[in-house]
Formats: C-alpha cells, sequence, structure tokens
C-alpha cells in the first residue's frame, strides 16, 4: 500500500503472523527502497516478505484534457493554500527499483499498474525470487503468465486503491471476484485473490474459488503499525462517507475511494501526469484535515476495518 500506509512495522507485523507481509515500493525513491527493505529484513529475522513495484508505462494523453482538469481543480487547491504541479510522465524509477530487489532478494516480487517483459520474470527466478503480477481479468491474465509470473493477484472491482490494469487508459471491468477467479483458474497460474476481502467467511470463500490465498489492503488501513495518515484514518470511521466511488480524479487512473467532493470529478486517463499534478495539492489537504479533497483510498468493504495492532487483524482473517 504506496502513499504511505505501507511501513516496515506494518509489513513485519503481517509476517510475523506467517502471512506473507508486502512492502510497497510505489512513489518512493530508489534510496527509500533500499532503507525499507533492510529494515524491514531487520525486523523480520529471516522470515519471508515481499515488495511490489510499480510498472509505469507512457501512454498518449490528451494535454487539452489535463489543462481543463487542472483548472477545475484549481480552486480547491486555493483553498487549502496549494499549488498544482504541472503534470509530468515519470516511470517510478522501475529499472533502479528492480535492480535493488534484485540485490537484496526478498522472497517475493509483485508488479501493479503494467507486466514486466519476460526477461525480469527471468531474472527474478534465476534469483529465487517468486513473482507474482496483478491482473484484473483473464486478457491480462494470460499476457502475465505468457511473460513468466509465478503467480496472479487477481484483483476484483471491490478492491481499494488502485485498479491494476495493466494499460492505464482502460476502464477496469466490474465482473465480481470470485467470478474473475472462476475465469482464470484454467491458466493454470497459482492464483492470489484481491478485493473486497474483510472477514474470515470472505477468505474461505475465494479459497473455495480456486484461489490459494487472499490478499488484503483496506482491512489493514486502522492498523496500528500502518502508516496511515489521521485524516485517512478518521475519514474511515466517520459517518460523514456513506459509499466509494472508482476515480480518476486523483491521480489519473482508476482507484477505489471514499466519494467526497474532488473524488467526483470528471477526469482524464492521465497516469501518473495527474499524480504529479495533485500530490502536494493532496498532501495539504490530508495535513489540514480537509477529507473532502484529499484522496482516501478505500475497498468496499471498509465499514469492516478494525483498528488495533496488525496481529490481531489477520488472525480474526485466518480459516
Ligand atoms: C491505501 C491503498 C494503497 C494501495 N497501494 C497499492 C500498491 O502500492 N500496489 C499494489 O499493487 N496495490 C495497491 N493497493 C491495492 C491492494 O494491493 C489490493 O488490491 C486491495 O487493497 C485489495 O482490496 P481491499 O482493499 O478491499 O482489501 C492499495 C490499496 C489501498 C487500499
Amino acid at each position: 500500500m504506496a502513499g504511505g500506509p505501507s511501513t516496515p512495522e506494518l509489513v513485519a507485523a503481517v509476517t510475523r503472523t506467517g502471512a506473507g507481509g508486502f512492502l510497497a515500493a510505489g512513489y518512493l525513491a530508489p534510496e527509500a527502497v533500499a532503507a525499507q527493505l533492510r529494515r524491514t529484513a531487520e525486523l523480520t529475522h529471516g522470515r519471508p516478505f515481499g515488495v511490489n513495484l510499480f510498472v509505469v508505462e507512457e501512454t498518449p494523453v490528451d494535454e487539452a484534457e489535463l489543462q481543463r482538469f487542472s483548472a477545475a481543480l484549481e480552486p480547491y487547491a486555493r483553498e487549502v493554500g496549494a499549488e498544482l504541479a504541472e503534470p509530468t510522465f515519470d516511470d517510478d524509477a522501475f529499472a533502479a527499483k528492480l535492480d535493488i530487489v534484485l540485490a537484496e532478494r526478498p522472497a517475493w516480487v509483485s508488479f501493479t499498474f503494467g507486466c514486466p517483459d519476460a526477461e525480469v520474470f527471468t531474472a527474478l527466478a534465476d534469483r529465487g525470487i517468486v513473482s507474482a503480477q496483478t491482473v484484473t481479468d483473464s486478457d491480462e491474465a494470460r499476457i502475465a503468465a505468457e511473460r513468466g509470473a509465478d503467480v496472479l493477484v487477481v484483483q476484483g472491482p471491490e478492491a481499494g486503491g488502485h485498479r491494476g490494469t495493466l494499460r492505464a487508459d482502460v476502464w477496469p471491468t466490474d465482473t465480481p471476484l470470485v467470478e474473475l477467479l472462476q475465469d482464470i483458474a484454467d491458466i493454470g497460474v497459482p492464483m492470489v485473490a484481491a478485493g473486497g476481502i474483510a472477514t474470515r467467511a470472505d477468505v474461505r470463500r475465494v479459497l473455495d474459488h480456486g484461489a490459494r490465498a487472499a490478499q488484503i489492503g483496506t482491512a489493514l488501513l486502522l492498523a496500528d503499525e500502518a502508516g496511515t495518515n489521521p485524516t485517512h484514518r478518521a475519514a474511515l470511521r466517520s459517518e460523514e462517507f456513506a459509499t466509494t466511488v472508482v476515480t480518476r480524479a486523483f491521480t489519473g487512473r482508476p482507484a477505489r475511494g471514499l466519494a467526497n467532493t474532488v473524488a467526483r470529478l470528471e477526469a482524464p486517463a492521465a497516469y501518473p501526469h495527474v499524480h504529479t499534478m495533485t500530490s502536494a495539492f493532496r498532501k495539504a489537504a490530508a495535513a489540514q484535515g480537509r477529507a473532502d479533497l484529499t484522496h482516501l483510498w478505500a475497498g468496499l468493504r471498509y465499514r469492516e476495518a478494525q483498528p488495533g495492532p496488525a496481529a490481531g487483524i489477520i488472525t480474526a482473517l485466518v480459516p
């Protein structure tokens, strides 16, 4: 869970229960990824954990649409005294982060947003690192399987945060998670199920539908060890927001979060341009407690999320 919630302490607490904690490398500088990997290794005393990398490919963006959207956001940015930045592309330093991962050798590496080339999967396999690729439909699952992913993280539309669609300019399917698992099972690559998993019964259900494991995000957002900011934590527990929505308004890629003022705006498909443009604005809004203006990622089942130590949250989910 990039962008704050992921911390070495959270990954270690999850890993110590016997579950597979994943560190988020997205948005971090490569040096910070290296430091967090080492810190997590110290805290986990040799137990296996994973790291997640963004694979960002450049797709054409509509500059006029970006300017229009920037103008629509401008009054909100002014309210929190922030400037909107120039919308620019960057690839989240993929090559540098991959080099760090190949050197540090965590047990698992997962990819989201795009699917790396076959050579990347081979390099990981050569080092004994198990690879996983997030997919949101059976076409994506086939691509990942052909390139050599060891595991498919099948993410359903119930999921909080970004959808892991391989193309930023495609709106993801709303086929429910258990149907996706059924569609993808015959590819024959082990599946991890993600999206809206909030109770022990939910875990059982995905295991009964062919998944080898269940992945959770939102259920950990209120954990003591999570770095979730106070505005986000309070919003998840408040009556102010009654629903979630899939929106491009914060980053230019579809992501599910609480339905606040900005989430309801129409925005162009332009990742990470919109992310770059709004990043300082969203940080300022969060710091000022403006839950109406910042991103509040949340899956469909966010009402089930409980505060407390991560170990208790995980234990309550294990069948
Ligand atoms: C706050 C937040 C941040 C996330 N960041 C990432 C990320 O950096 N990389 C990734 O692959 N998935 C990310 N996800 C998606 C999760 O991996 C997972 O698909 C999702 O949380 C599952 O749905 P759930 O939130 O209903 O449990 C994030 C989800 C949330 C809620």
